[in-house]
């Protein structure tokens, strides 16, 4: 694990409550409109990837899916998501604090059949660990299995959290995803943040050929 990623970000957790960060979302609409439209059953796997605090898992559990993966590299960020739910909900969710570009650190997980990442891949600006990140997307989602990216948009931020982010069109999603994903569908979505600032994403969603 890298750690100082994983201190900067407990750091960014420690900090403000959840509903104050940049990237909170009362309903993550967007995620959840792509993940219905997968047609999983729901006891399909979903992986979410830097799942932070993020209100989604609330979201699904509610939906009635019970097979759910929350990975994130800090380990406060997983204990504020688990209290924010229910003692028996939480004990649903399989809590994985690992980082997401190290191979080792990923071999517990089983093949899922959505891995969603709304707003982690975009802070992978080497080429090394965008590398990483793809071999294990591949490694880990099932075939005809399901990949949903938000990224921040060409003209979004260039910073989040006080670090560089590498910005992706869809074009430059799909070339990244390769010919082994074949893109169903990508939108321009403009987030808020709790301040009121325009936050522009791509949101894509993948199938696993
Ligand atoms: C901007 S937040 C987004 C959180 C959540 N997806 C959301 O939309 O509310 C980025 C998250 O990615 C996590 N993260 C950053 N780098 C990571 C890595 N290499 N592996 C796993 N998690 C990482 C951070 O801890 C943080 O929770």
């Amino acid at each position: 694990m890298h750690l100082e990623t994983k201190e900067h970000w407990n750091h960014a957790y420690s900090k403000s409550d959840t509903t104050k960060l940049g990237w909170y979302e009362a309903i993550p609409q967007a995620s959840l409109e792509l993940i219905a439209r997968c047609q999983i059953s729901q006891t399909e796997s979903i992986l979410d990837v830097g799942s932070g605090t993020t209100n989604l898992i609330s979201e699904l559990i509610a939906l009635g899916y019970t097979n759910l993966f929350a990975l994130d590299i800090s380990p406060l960020a997983l204990m504020k998501a688990k209290s924010l739910l229910h003692k028996d909900q939480a004990g649903m969710v399989k809590w994985i604090e690992a980082d997401v570009t190290q191979t080792a650190e990923m071999d517990m997980l089983p093949e899922v059949s959505i891995w969603h990442d709304r707003a982690l891949f975009h802070f992978l600006t080497t080429d090394d660990q965008r590398n990483a990140y793809h071999i294990l997307m591949q490694k880990k989602v099932k075939r005809e299995g399901h990949v949903i990216l938000a990224t921040f948009a060409p003209d979004g931020a260039s910073k989040c959290s006080g670090l560089d982010v590498r910005r992706y069109s869809s074009e430059q999603q799909k070339k990244f995803m390769g010919h082994e994903f074949e893109l169903v569908e990508t939108s321009n979505i403009t987030s808020h943040t709790p301040s009121g600032a325009l936050r522009p994403y791509v949101y894509s969603h993948f199938i696993k050929m």
